[in-house]
């Protein structure tokens, strides 16, 4: 069956809504079908500082997270990335085939570096999407299941993936970015003209799935919507009450325009109030399932080693083509 691979950021605290509807969510949905590769991108999160202590805990939470979204470890290969060693070997043999400047208009690495301030921020940074590219080919994914925001770093895999395969024969699948229309990009609550992000969001507009449920009920109830009544799907005139529409549509499986006719004439309270019930619904029970796989650690640990096994047995195939391909030396 077709190969997916995709993979998420261990960031401090917890996921939040638009990385599971825009990614995780899809993850999930991909297992059944797909023969599925997901890892948590710690190689990636050094890139900017990171307290070590901190680091090692995220990365558990965020494992924990992902079993408790629904990876099923029976389904899929569930693993850390600095677990396969083929990550960063493969990533070096990418940097060298990458022009400078092409590099250079990766738009997140503009968007960070200016941010942190252009001398501060780390080569590893401006490498980031180099060690994106690696992650992919490394197991000649079909599909990369993500949000808006990485269409640009799957494209480059396209282009590295093609130049490769002409200097040095077919080697590389070119993969396909999976992006669902309807999640492609889930909205800040308080300013619906920004993605939901842990790094540009307000703490209001941002809903981090383990937060506490009453405080994520809260969040929902005041989201920014517009001065007018009517609850109509319209992203450029009506932003804030298209982002509630998308969320309430896809937690629900309810298609939108049937949203629209359910609340014909009741405003805007009503329909909050009951996506806010929805949220909880879907909140409390991922906060009780990831603890319990923080709680039993050898489960999780585990899960990770198996995962890690399999990943290696794929990355290192790949690996070993690519170096033979570019001219080194087998090692007797
Ligand atoms: P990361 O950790 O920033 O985000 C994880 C996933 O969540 C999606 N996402 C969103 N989707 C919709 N609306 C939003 N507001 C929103 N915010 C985040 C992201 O698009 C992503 O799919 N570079 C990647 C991690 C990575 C990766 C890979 C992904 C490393 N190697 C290989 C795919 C394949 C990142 O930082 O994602």
């Amino acid at each position: 069956s077709p190969r997916v691979l995709s993979g998420i950021q261990p960031t401090a605290g917890s996921f939040h809504l638009g990385n599971y509807l825009g990614a995780v969510r899809q993850w999930v949905a991909l297992q059944e079908t797909h023969d599925a590769f997901y890892m948590v991108v710690d190689l990636h999160a050094l890139t900017v500082l990171q307290d070590p202590k901190e680091l090692r805990a995220n990365t558990r939470l965020a494992a924990a997270q992902l079993l408790a979204a629904g990876l099923d470890p029976e389904r899929c290969t569930l693993f850390i990335q600095s677990h396969v060693a083929e990550h960063a070997e493969l990533a070096w043999v990418m940097n060298c085939l990458t022009g400078f400047g092409e590099a250079s208009r990766m738009t997140q690495f503009k968007d960070k570096s200016a941010k942190h301030g252009a001398d501060r921020a780390s080569v590893g940074l401006f490498t980031y999407p180099i060690l994106q590219v690696a992650d992919i080919l490394l197991y000649q994914a079909n599909e990369v299941p993500v949000g808006e925001d990485q269409r640009q770093h799957i494209e480059l895999t396209r282009d590295l993936a093609e130049r490769f395969n002409g200097r040095f024969g077919e080697t590389f699948t070119l993969p396909r970015p999976y992006i669902l229309k309807e999640t492609a990009k889930i909205y800040d609550l308080q300013d619906p003209s920004i993605k939901m992000s842990k790094s540009a969001s307000t703490p209001k507009g941002l809903i981090n799935l383990l937060d506490d449920p009453k405080a994520t009920a809260k969040k929902v109830k005041s989201a920014v919507t517009d001065t007018d009544t009517v609850i109509r799907f319209d992203v450029e005139e009506k932003p804030g009450i298209s982002n509630l529409l998308t969320i309430y549509s896809t937690l629900t499986g309810t298609a939108i325009t049937e949203l629209e006719q359910r609340y014909d004439g009741k405003g805007y309270g009503a329909l909050k109030s009951d996506l806010a019930e929805i949220m909880v619904d879907f909140v409390a029970p991922f906060r009780e399932r990831t603890q319990q796989y923080l709680d039993d650690p050898e489960t999780l640990d585990g899960v990770l080693a198996k995962g890690a096994e399999k990943a290696r047995a794929v990355a290192a195939e790949t690996l070993s083509q690519a170096y033979d391909r570019v001219g080194f030396l087998p090692a007797k």
